[in-house]
């Protein structure tokens, strides 16, 4: 295969030539030294090194992870390979791996130099990870205190333990003076019977953490983190407004069995906007209230499950991220709107669902979802054993969506969104 690249005469890909900017920009949003990923890929001895696994990972279209449907709807930040991009790579394989020439190199987009986060808001105090080998989920609190109230405009949740952090989701409160901050314990952790009572969980952060019975703190954001997710960055003057005070309640923190003893120590990074917010963004999960008519709450042992939901919006809004979210036996997800007017607004598709990768996926414009217009969602289940990741084999009933455990199921569609304004289907979230 020819590679073409900035005008020049068509070549073969070298690595200098084509390969490095293609890996650079697809693969290295992960692969760099302190990236997410388990090796880097930022040199050629590097990638030399990996090559016989990548041939395999790029053919097979496991690598880069990208779960969503494009034919249904791209997203901004579609990491996937075009096909001119894989058979570049593989070619250039297959052709042996030549070096090329230094001066062909134009620098790819380098994300172990991405700004620098305003703010760090991290773990006080690490949290020491027992080697266990079970699921263990903590509700951490890092309170803060700065200098004045800052205007938000990105932000970006560091794992501490990369491989060992599951998911993290977190909510961003202001805290009134009379509160003292430090009150209660820095962390909880949710044993197998606490994890499903949520107004449990719900009194235990309010009250006994940040808060007084009668005095709720103001939550200010509320964002989560899967793998893949990096930066969340909005449109101008398009953010939040992060008080002076407050408490950052990284609400649930996931992280995997572990035969080892480890220290994790997460953080949120802020990065400020120089103009002031004028749009302060929204966050909604819909669940479904009645799942599964006939099934309802349970997902029985050898059966495929669908389980559907359907949100009326009241208002125009504006949506940026969507994230579809299941556990380990989820196998599609679509979701889509109807507009009063009989118009389907496609919004998410993911036909080959995988747990370890839930985007909050960026649309490439804002997507106007208009004033009476239902949102659909569909999730469908295999509880067979057929399904390799089951983790019950044989397989077994399945509670659905009563709480965070991977042992039950669950469907849930998270969006940030803004109220409607005129022109905002023009706004580019590239
Ligand atoms: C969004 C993050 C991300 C991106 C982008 C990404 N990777 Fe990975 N990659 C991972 C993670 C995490 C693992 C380890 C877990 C796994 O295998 O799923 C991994 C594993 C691998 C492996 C080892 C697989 C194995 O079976 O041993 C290879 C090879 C690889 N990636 C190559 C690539 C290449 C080539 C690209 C770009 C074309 C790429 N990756 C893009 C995150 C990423």
């Amino acid at each position: 295969m020819l590679f073409h690249l900035q005008g020049k005469a068509q070549s073969p890909a070298s690595y200098y030539n084509g390969v490095a900017q293609i890996i650079g920009k697809k693969c290295g949003i992960c692969h760099y030294k302190e990236g997410y990923a388990p090796f880097s890929l930022s040199t050629y001895e590097e990638v030399k090194r990996h090559s016989k696994e990548m041939g395999l990972v790029i053919a097979s279209g496991s690598m880069p992870p990208w779960k969503a449907n494009a034919h249904f709807r791209d997203f901004a930040d579609n990491r996937s390979l075009d096909s001119a991009e894989k058979q570049a790579l593989l070619d250039w394989l297959k052709n042996g791996m030549p070096l090329g020439k230094k001066s062909d190199l134009v620098q790819p987009k380098k994300f172990t130099e991405l700004p620098k986060p305003d703010v760090l808001l991290k773990m006080p105090r690490p949290y020491s990870l027992a080697a266990s080998n079970k699921n263990t989920y903590i509700c951490y609190k890092i309170p803060f205190e700065l200098d004045s109230a800052h205007a938000i405009s990105g932000l970006q949740f560091f794992p501490g333990l990369k491989t060992l952090v599951h998911h993290a989701s977190y909510q961003i409160f202001e805290v009134a003076e009379s509160i003292d901050l430090k009150l209660g314990p820095d962390y909880y952790v949710y044993n197998e019977d606490s994890i499903n009572r949520v107004d449990d969980m719900r009194d235990f952060t309010f009250f006994k953490m940040i808060g007084k019975q009668g005095e709720n703190p103001r939550e200010i954001y509320h964002g989560g983190w899967l793998p893949g997710t990096g930066l969340i960055k909005f449109p101008e003057k398009v953010g939040f407004n992060l008080p002076k005070r407050g408490v950052l309640l990284i609400r649930s923190l996931h992280y995997s069995p572990s035969s080892v003893e480890a220290n994790d120590q997460s953080a949120l990074g802020l990065f400020y906007s120089s103009v002031p917010i004028l749009r302060e963004v929204g966050f909604a999960a819909f669940q479904p209230k009645n799942p599964s008519p006939g099934y309802g709450w349970t997902i029985p042992a050898d059966t495929i499950y669908r389980a559907h939901l359907n949100v009326k919006f009241n208002n125009d809004v504006s949506l940026l991220f969507i994230n579809p979210h299941m556990h380990l036996i989820g196998k599609t997800f679509r979701a889509y709107a109807v507009s009063a007017k009989g118009d389907t607004i496609k919004l998410v598709d993911i036909p080959d669902w995988d747990f370890n990768w839930q985007d909050f996926y960026r649309f490439k414009n804002m997507v106007k979802i208009p004033a009476g217009s239902v949102l659909h969602a569909t999730a469908t289940y295999d509880n067979t054993s057929k399904n390799p990741f089951n983790p019950n084999q044989p397989p077994k009933a399945m509670a659905f969506e009563t709480g965070m455990d991977e042992s039950n199921e669950m469907m849930r569609l998270v969006i940030l969104f803004l109220p409607y304004q005129k022109g905002d289907e023009e706004i580019s979230l590239e």
